[in-house]
């Protein structure tokens, strides 16, 4: 048993986890699940990057203090982990107090070597970034996020990177698959060749941070300290034989924007450190949502929650591995998210698994019947097919090339699909004569079905679990080795367990509906509630819990801004039947807000009527029509009929609602 430690980056707490960072997650869960079957001793690190004046900000104009914020989001991280069921081993949060001794540890290891001294700078900072820009764009704008820079001066420390380009290039050069995919690594080399100037690692404008080891006017540099907790959580200066057993890192899964800091600035910090480096750097590409950057100013980031709870985390799962090359960017629709469960899942692995256990219910009271005589290419068409297919699925995922892994399974799926129409059991079914070869027929295609369930697992746990279990197998099928992955594991005579369908077909437009609908909700729940961790950190920092009685202070409800607006043109829009968009006057301009009434109200009725306005919502787009705002209503009865909010006496336009 190899061991394989592996991490995701450590997310940063300014804001609520959105399906970018799912995915990564998600990936990571699924090289977990996979290298477990491989016989790996795997450990997974995951956590929170909680310094930093991203937080410092988002903290103050949410009114609390940093690490009240940094609770409140690393809880949510913590809480979605749980309800998607991504099972990470460790989790490490940048404001624990072991993981601030091993930032000093490493710090002061690479000082002692006469790595690190005092200088000035003066330049242009990305905020969000965290990043001293040395070449911003045309525009003067950051060149890693696009957002304008700041300039600043201030008395920092520094490192000494210029010191390590000729080893930086050596690395790189002995060790091909340390940057992976290629086109990440030709960017690093490209910019080490460019040569390597001294890195800034220290702030004195940023107050919340890890303070300099023996000069507190400064605090650590944010990458610093966030690429330390790669060590600081499995142990590195508290518990050494931990970190000596794990230590160093075999993957650091990360998306490609920060390739840089993860394949220039971390490697240079260990060796100055004599510590060993992390023996691979896979970066995967970003989501756009319908083909544009996701961003809180365009209002069209998505959640992960709306797809896992309308079809179920495993479509989810399948839907990012699926639809993304590994590597390179994707585009998430709900259009696309839905046609795929309905044609991928639905329609193929759901359909295959009720057809043959249906045929095996109705024709051998739900017994696996035997199988054909002789174990031979003859007799199971699949014998050669199923162990390309596995063969080709586990090279495809050794690479991180899950798209194309999956299309291996699906063609197991797809061959499933020919044998029985070509064999056809339910015209055997009527012959007793050709009893025989009805089993055969049926026993080949139960036991394609449990190979389809294993190889799935990594993606698909939990609708994998539930074919082994209606196959009557016992255990996990996570558990399976896939070493010993061998045709013949159904024992004739078992019983199998036929229950509900794996993934029922869903009605594409009410789909998204109810997608879009819950979005919605979450979104207008506003920001991150208060933090109730799901599962706590070990030696995570104590913070005020909130009220208890889940109220909120009269200033938190004054956050809202309700205003009487005035419906001035209602339409309906083509395709989508349950929203409205509207025009509404709210007394400083006339706003376009989409509604999910429309099943309930006619358009031409609302002309003229005063409603309910919450006009300080982000925008955000529904079935790609911006809406910017929100009309109150009730929700009545069973099937959540809209009734609108209005007034019984006049209430001019544009007045608030205290
Ligand atoms: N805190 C740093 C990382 C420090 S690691 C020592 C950071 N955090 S982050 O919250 O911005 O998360 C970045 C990561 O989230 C990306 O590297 C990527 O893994 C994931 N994603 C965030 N948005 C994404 C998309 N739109 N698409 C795909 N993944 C993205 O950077």
């Amino acid at each position: 048993m190899s061991k394989f430690y592996f991490t995701t980056p450590i997310y940063y707490v300014n804001a609520r986890p959105h399906i970018g960072h799912t995915y990564t997650t998600i990936v990571a869960d699924t090289i977990a699940r996979y290298r477990r079957m491989r016989g790996d001793d795997v450990v997974f690190l995951t956590g929170t990057d909680e310094h930093g004046q991203k937080v410092e900000r988002a903290a103050k104009s949410a009114g609390v203090t940093p690490l009240q914020y940094a609770d409140r989001i690393s809880a949510e991280y913590r809480r979605l982990w749980d309800q998607l069921d991504l099972r990470y081993d460790r989790f490490i949060r940048t404001t624990e107090w072991r993981h601030e001794r091993a930032v000093h540890n490493l710090l002061l290891k690479a000082r002692d070597a006469g790595y690190i001294y005092k200088g000035f700078y003066e330049g242009l900072y990305c905020v969000s970034d965290e990043f001293y820009v040395d070449e911003p764009t045309p525009e003067g704008n950051c060149p890693l996020c696009g957002r304008p820079l700041e300039k600043i001066r201030e008395e920092n420390y520094y490192f000494k990177l210029s010191a390590f380009t000729g080893r930086l290039l050596r690395h790189y050069e002995d060790h091909p698959e340390f940057i992976q995919p290629e086109p990440r690594r030709n960017e690093v080399l490209s910019f080490v060749r460019g040569g390597l100037r001294d890195l800034s690692v220290s702030r004195t404008s940023i107050k919340w941070g890890i303070p300099w080891p023996d000069d507190e006017k400064h605090v650590i540099y944010v990458w610093y300290d966030a690429l330390t907790s790669y060590m600081s959580g499995i142990g590195y200066g508290d518990d050494e034989l931990q970190y000596e057993r794990l230590w160093p890192a075999d993957l650091h899964l990360i998306g490609k924007e920060i390739i840089r800091f993860h394949a220039v600035y971390w490697p240079a910090f260990l060796m100055a450190a004599d510590e060993p480096l992390p023996r691979q750097i896979v970066a995967h590409g970003w989501w756009t949502f319908e083909g544009e950057k996701m961003s809180k100013s365009r209002g069209n980031i998505r959640l992960a929650q709306p797809a896992a709870s309308v079809l179920g985390i495993d479509a989810l799962r399948y839907f990012l591995l699926r639809e993304m090359v590994f590597g390179q960017d994707g585009s998430f629709s709900l259009e696309a998210l839905v046609a795929r469960y309905n044609s991928d899942l639905a329609n193929g692995l759901g359909n295959f698994a009720a057809r043959v256990l249906s045929l095996i219910e109705q024709n051998f009271a739900g017994l696996i019947p035997e199988p054909p005589g002789l174990p031979d290419s003859a007799a199971n068409p699949f014998a050669q097919e199923w162990r390309e297919a596995s063969a080709a699925y586990q090279q495809s995922f050794d690479a991180f090339a899950f798209s194309q892994g999956l299309q291996e399974i699906w063609r197991l799926v797809a061959a499933a699909d020919k044998y029985l129409a070509e064999t056809k059991p339910w015209s055997l079914a009527g012959d007793p004569a050709r009893r025989a070869e009805l089993s055969a027929v049926l026993y080949n295609s139960a036991e394609l079905l449990r190979i389809v369930a294993v190889l799935s697992y990594p993606v698909l746990p939990h609708s994998a679990e539930k074919i082994w279990a209606q196959l009557g197998l016992r255990g996990s099928v996570g558990s399976q080795p896939l070493d010993s992955l061998a045709w013949g594991g159904l024992r004739p005579g078992d019983a199998i367990q036929k229950s509900e369908a794996i993934f029922p077909r869903v009605q594409k437009e009410d789909a998204i509906e109810r997608m879009e609908q819950m979005e919605e909700q979450i979104r207008a729940e506003g920001a991150p509630k208060p933090a109730e961790p799901a599962k706590p950190a070990p030696g995570a920092p104590h913070s005020p819990a909130a009220a208890p009685d889940g109220k909120i202070s009269i200033d938190d409800f004054l956050k809202v801004e309700l205003r009487v607006g005035e419906i001035k043109s209602a339409e309906r829009i083509p395709g989508a039947d349950k929203i409205l968009k509207l025009q509404v006057d709210i007394g400083t301009e006339v706003r376009q807000i989409v509604a999910g009434i429309a099943q309930f109200y006619e358009p031409e009725k609302l002309l003229g009527r005063r409603v309910v306005v919450v006009v300080n919502l982000a925008p955000r787009k529904l079935r790609g029509v911006e809406s910017n705002g929100m009309v109150v209503a009730a929700t009545v009865g069973p099937e959540g009929r809209p009734v609108l909010a209005g007034f019984h006496e006049d209430a001019p336009v544009g007045s608030r609602l205290k």
